[in-house]
């Protein structure tokens, strides 16, 4: 952060799938006024397109050669409900979270060469700072200069919950069991993988979001960001 500009500020949001990562950082950067990126859509969006054209998820050439012909576009979230992300100018938002699409996505976060490219448009994104990033490396890999380091968890049980209702909200048909299956395998996949795995940075600040509402997170997290402010 640029000393005593808090619309510079830089904040890294880490966690598990379904720890609350995506809502409460889009909470905390309307509150600030600071841009959001939503680097797990990026993932998403890319194996959307990999699966819309037939491309395998472990084809590392193919996959670069989508993400060469593809455009990812951040509009300034004004408010909770807007889009996180635009691929080559279409809201994907709803198609990126089909189940399709998260029973596939860590195995193309697993590629290298992809991380690499959608590492360096993240940065690209973070230059000038006034951001607030979620993922799963963003306070270990991307941004580890960032002013305030979250990470955030809760138990398994209310992780599969929080998506069970998400998806039923939307009439995607899917069972609790088979919601907790998938996302502990995408757990495993992303803390065992060599690049860039999932886990606290060694400075980030662990917040169990089990048992909370997303008011009570974001207010504790405005707290840290105003006290990194002051410093
Ligand atoms: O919303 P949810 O927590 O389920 O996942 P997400 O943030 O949309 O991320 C989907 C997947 O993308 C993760 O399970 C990771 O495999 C991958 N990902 C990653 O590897 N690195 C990031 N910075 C963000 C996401």
């Amino acid at each position: 952060m640029r000393k005593n500009n808090p619309n510079s500020l830089v904040v890294a949001i880490d966690g598990p799938a379904g720890a609350g990562k995506s809502t409460i950082a889009k909470m905390v950067a309307a509150k600030l006024g600071l841009k959001y990126i939503d680097t797990g859509a990026m993932y998403r969006a890319l194996t959307l397109k990999a699966l819309t054209t037939g491309i395998d998820c472990d084809d590392a050439a193919g996959l670069m050669e989508l993400l060469a012909q593809s455009k990812f576009e951040f509009p300034v979230a004004n408010n909770v409900g807007s889009p996180a992300i635009l691929l080559d100018g279409r809201d994907v938002s709803a198609l990126i979270r089909l189940p399709e699409v998260s029973q596939k996505v860590s195995r193309v976060a697993l590629v290298p060469e992809v991380r690499r490219e959608l590492v360096r448009i993240q940065r690209e994104q973070a230059a000038g700072g006034g951001i607030v990033m979620d993922g799963r490396d963003i306070g270990t890999v991307v941004l580890p200069e960032a002013d305030v380091k979250i990470f955030l968890t809760a138990s398994l049980e209310e992780r599969a919950r929080r998506r069970y209702i998400e998806l039923q909200r939307k009439g995607l048909p899917a069972t609790l069991e088979q919601i907790k299956k998938e996302i502990a395998e995408r757990d495993k996949l992303d803390q065992e993988r060599k690049d860039s795995p999932l886990q606290a940075a060694s400075d980030a600040i662990c917040i169990d979001t089990t048992g909370f509402s997303p008011e009570e997170i974001v207010t504790q997290i405005i707290h840290l960001c105003a006290e990194r402010g002051e410093r």
